[in-house]
This record gives structure tokens, C-alpha cells and sequence, in this order.
């Protein structure tokens, strides 16, 4: 028999996007499990459906995807998202796609005057940094939700996390860029150049080993120099990114953010939701619930694999019924499936028996239009 649904309570999408005391939904979870979807097709819902001026802030979509939400470059803008069903309820859709070096550089331009802006701007270390270093998304997208939840001009602000191997790489990118950029081995490093540069090459071979680690992996060692004067640089706004990332931190553990963690029914993905959940509590930060996405449902639940199977064996010993039987075959696959994804997804509900959460069933072709992100949000809903 497949067991029943999830023991879970059952996640209330709707009451969540309803909710003007929530002015941020946060999708997060591990690589490919459909963060970017669910972000878009709660975003598109709360405009359709709630009438709320929604901003939704992708990370690396699709292509076809971005296109049918009207973006087709860069450029760290929320753009109005035309052609959606907002007649009756008044909502609005904006999307936008994380340009994660212009968002860098704008908070650079903030912090520092045009000249200082430009000198930093040329050193190889930041541009290598700004465009590449690990983390660096996960920042710029924290730094950028900070942007638009500081402009209050949305109802909702619905963001995409970067495509992380883990979900904690968001959380950990603030404090592992300022533990970077304001760590003892660059205040070491910074000393020397205070001081006029004299002892820099010294006091970079005393304490190569501290840091070559990160610094090679970013760059390797020949730009040690440009690294220097680029902390040197970066000195005045140490200060301006650890506030930041602290002020977006705390909206993060405010009661007008909700997190939707998203996962897929396998074991990886799952585990990766349950470390992701513990770690949202222990920073106390609102978990709504549970999105299992791409979940395979037999047409017929009623029928189990194992009676599916033996009345296909039957059929193909009578003979003269293989197309029967072969239909019979497939839905035994997808029964067996369906309990194997449901003995996962109950691993997570185990350990967090208290967490809301919902299955949305897998489609038969990518999410990548309106209409798509359409009946994701419907399925999200139960609607
Ligand atoms: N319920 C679903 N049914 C069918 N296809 C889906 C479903 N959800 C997502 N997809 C498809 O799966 C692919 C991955 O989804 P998506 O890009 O949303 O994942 P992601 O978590 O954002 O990935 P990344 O970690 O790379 O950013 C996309 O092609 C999307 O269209
Ligand atoms: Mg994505």
C-alpha cells in the first residue's frame, strides 16, 4: 500500500502570501532541487492571487525561464513582470536577476570615494574576488535583498538562493566574506601597508602559511601585492559590510521573513534540508516549511506495486496482453518510487515532525514559462 501522505502538518502556502506581516520569502536548499522555480511561482502567485506588489529576486535562471519573465540581461533592476493575471486582484510582479559583480561594486561606490572606488575597482584581486570568489554570491545576494527590503517599496520580497552545493553557503557567506576581508591574516597583512609598506614582503612570506590556502585558491600567490593594497583599499569599509551583513541577518531572523526550504525527495537533498532546518533554529530564524518538489505519484494509489506487478506477471503468462501488462509494469516503477520518496521525505519529518510541508508532484516537462510557474504555485497550495 502507499502510505499515506506525510505526517507532516500540512504547509499553508497561501496564508503565508497573504500575510502583510510577511514581507520576505526566502527559497532556499540544495543544488537543482527547484529553488529558482518555487521562488518565481510564489512570487507570481502572490501577485496573482494576493494582490501584493511582489518583487522576486532570481539567481542564475534558466534562460527560457528569465525570458518569460521578461529578462533578458543583467541588470540588478527589478523590471514589471507584463502579460500576468493581476486584473482582478491588483498585485504587481517585478523580477530582477543578481548581477553579483555590479552589486559589489555598487557597495564599494557606497562605502569609499570615486577615486578610492576606481583604485580598487583596477586591482586583478577584487575583480577576481568580485566575479569568482567563493561565497561572493551568497553575499551579494544577502546584500542585495538588504538593498530592497531598505527601499520599502515592495509588499514582498521573494528570494532565489545561489545554486550552493549546500544551503548553508547563504547563511555562512556574511560571516565567512567579513571573517575574510577583517581576519587577523589580512590585518597582518594590512600593518606593513599602514605603515608605508615597508616590511610587506616580510610579513607576507612570515605568514604565507596562514593564508596561502585562501589566497592561492583564489588567485595564487603572485598577487599577493595587488591582495594587499586591495585590503589596504578596503580597509575604510570593513566596518560598512559587517554592519550590513548583521543588519540583513537580523531582517533574516525578523517575523516578517519566512524561509521555504525546498528539497527534492532524495537522500542528499533531504539531509541537506534537515541540516539547513537545525541551523535556522539555532540562528532563530522563521522556517515556514517544507517544499518537496518533483515527487512522483502513481495515477492510480490504490493499486501497489506489488499487486501491479503480479497481475502483470499474469497477463504476460496468459499472453496476448503485453500492452496491459506493460502499463501495469510502469505504474509497479512509480508505486515503488513513490514509497521510496516518501521514506526519505519521512527522515525530515522525523526529525522536525513540527515542520509544515507540502509535495508538489514532478511535471512532465521543465518549468519554464508563466503557465508553469502557474500551476507550481497552485500545486505549492494545494489549490
Ligand atoms: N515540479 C517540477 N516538475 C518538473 N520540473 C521541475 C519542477 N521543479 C523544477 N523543475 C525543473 O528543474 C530544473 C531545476 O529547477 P530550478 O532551476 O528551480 O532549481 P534550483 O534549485 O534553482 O537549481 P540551482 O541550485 O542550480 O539554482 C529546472 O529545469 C526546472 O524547470
Ligand atoms: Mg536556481
Amino acid at each position: 500500500m502507499v502510505p499515506s501522505e506525510d505526517a507532516a502538518p500540512q504547509l499553508d502556502v497561501d496564508q503565508i502570501l497573504a500575510d502583510p506581516g510577511v514581507r520576505i520569502v526566502v527559497c532556499c536548499g540544495a543544488g537543482g532541487v527547484g529553488k529558482t522555480t518555487t521562488a518565481a511561482a510564489l512570487a507570481l502567485r502572490a501577485a496573482e492571487q494576493h494582490g501584493r506588489r511582489t518583487v522576486v529576486l532570481t539567481i542564475d535562471p534558466a534562460r527560457r525561464l528569465a525570458q518569460s519573465l521578461g529578462l533578458t540581461e543583467l541588470d540588478n533592476t527589478p523590471r514589471q513582470v507584463k502579460g500576468i493575471d493581476v486584473e482582478s486582484s491588483g498585485g504587481e510582479l517585478h523580477a530582477m536577476m543578481l548581477d553579483m559583480k555590479r552589486t559589489f561594486d555598487d557597495v564599494v561606490l557606497q562605502h569609499t570615494d570615486p577615486a578610492k572606488a576606481a583604485e580598487i575597482f583596477a586591482n586583478p584581486f577584487y575583480q577576481a574576488m568580485s566575479s569568482t570568489f567563493a561565497g561572493t554570491q551568497e553575499y551579494m545576494a544577502m546584500e542585495k535583498l538588504g538593498q530592497l527590503h531598505a527601499r520599502g517599496e515592495w509588499d514582498l520580497i521573494v528570494v532565489d538562493t545561489p545554486p550552493s552545493r549546500s544551503a548553508l553557503d547563504f547563511l555562512d557567506a556574511p560571516a565567512r566574506l567579513s571573517r575574510f576581508l577583517d581576519g587577523r591574516m589580512l590585518r597582518l597583512l594590512l600593518a606593513p601597508a599602514r605603515s608605508g609598506g615597508r616590511s610587506m614582503f616580510s610579513l607576507v612570506t612570515a605568514s604565507f602559511g596562514m593564508f596561502s590556502k585562501v589566497v592561492q585558491k583564489v588567485l595564487g600567490a603572485q598577487l599577493l601585492t595587488d591582495l594587499s593594497g586591495f585590503v589596504a583599499a578596503l580597509d575604510s569599509m570593513f566596518g560598512g559590510f559587517r554592519q550590513r551583513a548583521e543588519q540583513t541577518y537580523r531582517i533574516l531572523q525578523a517575523r516578517e521573513t519566512a524561509f521555504v526550504l525546498v528539497a527534492a525527495p532524495e537522500p542528499d537533498a533531504v539531509r541537506e534540508a534537515a541540516y539547513f532546518a537545525g541551523r535556522l533554529r539555532e540562528e532563530k530564524m522563521p522556517l515556514a516549511g517544507l517544499v518537496l518538489n518533483r515527487v512522483h505519484r502513481p495515477v492510480v494509489p490504490e493499486l501497489d506495486a506489488e499487486r501491479s506487478q503480479a497481475a502483470a506477471e499474469r497477463l504476460s503468462e496468459l499472453g496476448g496482453h503485453e500492452g496491459a501488462a506493460d502499463v501495469l509494469r510502469a505504474h509497479a516503477a512509480l508505486a515503488r518510487q513513490a514509497v521510496r520518496e516518501q521514506q526519505v521525505a519521512a527522515r525530515f519529518t522525523e526529525a522536525f515532525p513540527a515542520v509544515p510541508a507540502v509535495s508538489v508532484t514532478a511535471q512532465p516537462a521543465d518549468v519554464h514559462d508563466v503557465d508553469g510557474l502557474r500551476t507550481i504555485g497552485a500545486a505549492i497550495s494545494r489549490a
